[in-house]
């Protein structure tokens, strides 16, 4: 009988990038109204959570090439299952692709060598070279480009994620299916 569970790694993946990414668009939204002293940390706290939403991203398409997911359960129609892929599949795009267009948006930062990107105030990280030589003209263009593309995929991702919540309580509550024991570790005596 193939497991009708994801993997421990699986599990662990997908919970600490919900975690991160819930933050991540959450709090974020109220950064302008902090006090001036608590906007910077805020910012690099914000940074930091995306550069390793973007790493657990990496390690979790390594694991998605290397392993077979539990397959959904055959009661599910062929749409809603066609439905629960394709929403899978925009769900990892979407996340790999806000990282990428925060880390391109502060790539271009104008006053970067005032503020060093590093991870969690301890590890130094790199911004990308190609943006941050460009002349000061083009990097303003590229700063305020990429932003816009940020929030719009942030909304995005925000209606996906509402969407995938939807359909595990309609298949949990209403098809009494299971599907969320299927990321989440079993029960001792089950
Ligand atoms: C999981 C990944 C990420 C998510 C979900 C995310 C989401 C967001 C959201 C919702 C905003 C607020 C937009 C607004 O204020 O209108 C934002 C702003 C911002 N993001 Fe991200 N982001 C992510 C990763 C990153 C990364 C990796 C960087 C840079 C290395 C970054 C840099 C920024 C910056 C500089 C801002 C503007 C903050 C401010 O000035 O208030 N983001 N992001």
């Amino acid at each position: 009988m193939s497991a009708q569970r994801y993997t421990r790694t699986a599990m662990v993946l997908h919970w600490l990038v919900a975690v991160l990414v819930i933050a991540n668009l959450s709090y974020t939204w109220f950064i302008s109204s902090l006090p001036d002293s608590a906007v910077r940390p805020a910012i690099d706290l914000h940074k930091s959570f995306g550069l390793t939403v973007l790493g657990l991203v990496l390690l979790r398409i390594l694991w998605r090439l290397s392993h077979r997911p539990p397959p959904l359960p055959d009661s599910m129609p062929a749409l809603e299952r066609g439905g629960a892929h394709l929403a899978h599949a925009l769900l990892y795009v979407l996340i790999l692709a806000l990282p990428i267009t925060g880390w391109i948006h502060d790539s271009a930062f104008k006053f970067a060598a005032q503020h060093p990107l590093t991870l969690f105030w301890t590890i130094p990280w790199f911004r990308i070279a190609a943006i941050a030589d460009l002349p000061p003209a083009q990097k303003e263009a590229v700063h305020a480009f990429w932003f816009s593309v940020h929030v719009w995929l942030s909304y995005v991702l925000i209606a996906l994620l509402a969407l995938h919540l939807l359909g595990v309580i309609k298949h949990q509550v209403f098809d009494r299916n299971p599907v969320l024991g299927r990321m989440l570790p079993a029960r001792r005596n089950s």
